[in-house]
C-alpha cells in the first residue's frame, strides 16, 4: 500500500483519507501516480512531507519540503503622532511575512534627507521641517506593504513684520498681520494697550487662516495711531506693531521727499 505522511501521521493510505484535514485530497492513484492536494496552504504546513511506496521487493520514499512564503504584512505600526518642536520621536513599523520582510522608512512628503533601514526610525529634537507623512515599506521576496504615519509638530507663532499704512481721512485702511504657527494661531489686536474686538466703530477684523486683517472703513482722527497684532496658540505668542497715519500728498517740485509732521502718526508726502 502506498501513502503520504505529513511528519509521522498518514495522509492518505491508497485511496483511505487518513487526515481530517479538509483542505486535503486525493488527485490521483494509479500505477505510475500517487497525488494528493493541499489547499490554502499556511504556515503550520512547512515541513517535509514523505511519499512511502510499496514495491515487490521493498519499500522506497521520497520527501518533498515545502516551504511557505507568505508576503509581508505590516502588523505594528504608530499611530499618526502630534508632537510640539523639539520632542524625541521614534516611529515603529513590524511587519509579519516569510522570509522575513525588510523594513525601510522614509519622509514623503519632503527632500527625503530622513531615511531609515530599520523598524525604528528614531527623529532626536524633530524640527517642523520634519513634519509629515512617513513612509514604511516591508519587502520580502513575494511582495512589499506600505503604510504611513503622519506627524504633526506644533510650534509657537512668528508674525511677520508689521508694515506701516498711510490713510487718507475718510478713506479705507487695512492693518495686516500674518502668523505662521502650528496649530493656528488666535489673533488679537490692541491699539495702544487698549484691546479692539471686532464691530467697533467703522472696524472689522477678519481672520483667514493664518492672516488677520483690521480693517478700518472710514478713517478718522482718533484711527490715527500705534497699533499692536498678537498672534496666540498654546506654544507660545509673537506681536508686531503698525502705525495708521495721515497722508496727504501735495506736488511741488521734482525729486520725491519724505517728511514727518503732526508727530510721529502722520507722514507727509511731498512730490516736488
Ligand atoms: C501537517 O502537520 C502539522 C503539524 O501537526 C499541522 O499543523 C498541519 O496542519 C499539517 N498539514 C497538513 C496539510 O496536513
Ligand atoms: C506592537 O509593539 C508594541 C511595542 O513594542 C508591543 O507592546 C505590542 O505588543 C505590539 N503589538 C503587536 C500586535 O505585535
Ligand atoms: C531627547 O533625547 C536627548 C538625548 O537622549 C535628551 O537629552 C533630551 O532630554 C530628550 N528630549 C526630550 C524633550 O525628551
Ligand atoms: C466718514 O466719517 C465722517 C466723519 O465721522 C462722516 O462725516 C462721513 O459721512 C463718513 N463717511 C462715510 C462714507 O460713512
Ligand atoms: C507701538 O507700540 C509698541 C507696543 O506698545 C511699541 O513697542 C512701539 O515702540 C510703538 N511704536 C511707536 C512708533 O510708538
Ligand atoms: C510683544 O512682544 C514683546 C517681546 O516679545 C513682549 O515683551 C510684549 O509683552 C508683547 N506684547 C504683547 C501685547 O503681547
Amino acid at each position: 500500500v502506498n501513502a503520504w505522511l505529513n511528519r509521522s501521521s498518514i495522509l492518505y493510505a491508497g485511496e483511505d483519507k487518513w487526515s481530517v484535514d479538509p483542505r486535503v485530497s486525493l488527485v490521483t492513484l494509479n500505477q505510475e501516480e500517487f497525488t494528493i492536494k493541499i489547499e490554502n496552504v499556511d504556515m503550520t504546513d512547512e515541513g517535509q512531507y514523505v511519499c512511502a511506496v510499496q514495491t515487490s521487493l521493498r519499500p522506497r520514499t521520497t520527501s518533498v519540503h515545502i516551504l511557505v512564503q507568505v508576503p509581508p504584512k505590516i502588523i505594528n505600526l504608530s499611530k499618526d503622532l502630534v508632537v510640539n518642536e523639539g520632542s524625541n520621536v521614534t516611529l515603529m513599523c513590524q511587519a509579519s511575512g516569510k522570509p522575513e520582510p525588510s523594513i525601510s522608512w522614509k519622509l514623503i512628503s519632503s527632500s527625503g534627507d530622513l531615511a531609515s533601514d530599520d523598524e525604528y526610525l528614531e527623529i532626536p529634537s524633530i524640527s517642523r521641517q520634519r513634519a509629515g507623512t512617513y513612509e514604511c515599506t516591508a519587502v520580502n521576496d513575494i511582495d512589499t506593504d506600505v503604510q504611513t504615519v503622519d506627524i504633526t509638530v506644533n510650534y509657537a507663532p512668528t508674525v511677520s513684520e508689521g508694515r506701516d499704512v498711510g490713510v487718507t481721512l475718510g478713506q479705507t485702511g487695512v492693518l495686516e498681520c500674518e502668523a505662521d504657527a502650528v496649530p493656528e494661531a488666535d489673533f488679537e489686536w490692541y491699539k495702544d494697550d487698549r484691546r479692539i474686538f471686532n464691530g467697533f466703530d467703522g472696524m472689522e477684523i477678519m481672520v483667514t487662516g493664518s492672516l488677520s486683517k483690521l480693517t478700518f472703513f472710514n478713517v478718522s482722527e482718533s484711527d490715527y495711531g500705534n497699533y499692536t497684532c498678537v498672534a496666540i496658540n498654546k506654544l507660545g505668542s509673537s506681536n508686531t506693531s503698525f502705525l495708521l497715519y495721515g497722508e496727504y500728498k501735495h506736488t511741488l517740485h521734482d525729486i520725491p521727499r519724505l517728511y514727518h509732521f503732526l508727530g510721529i502718526f502722520s507722514k507727509c508726502v511731498i512730490v516736488m
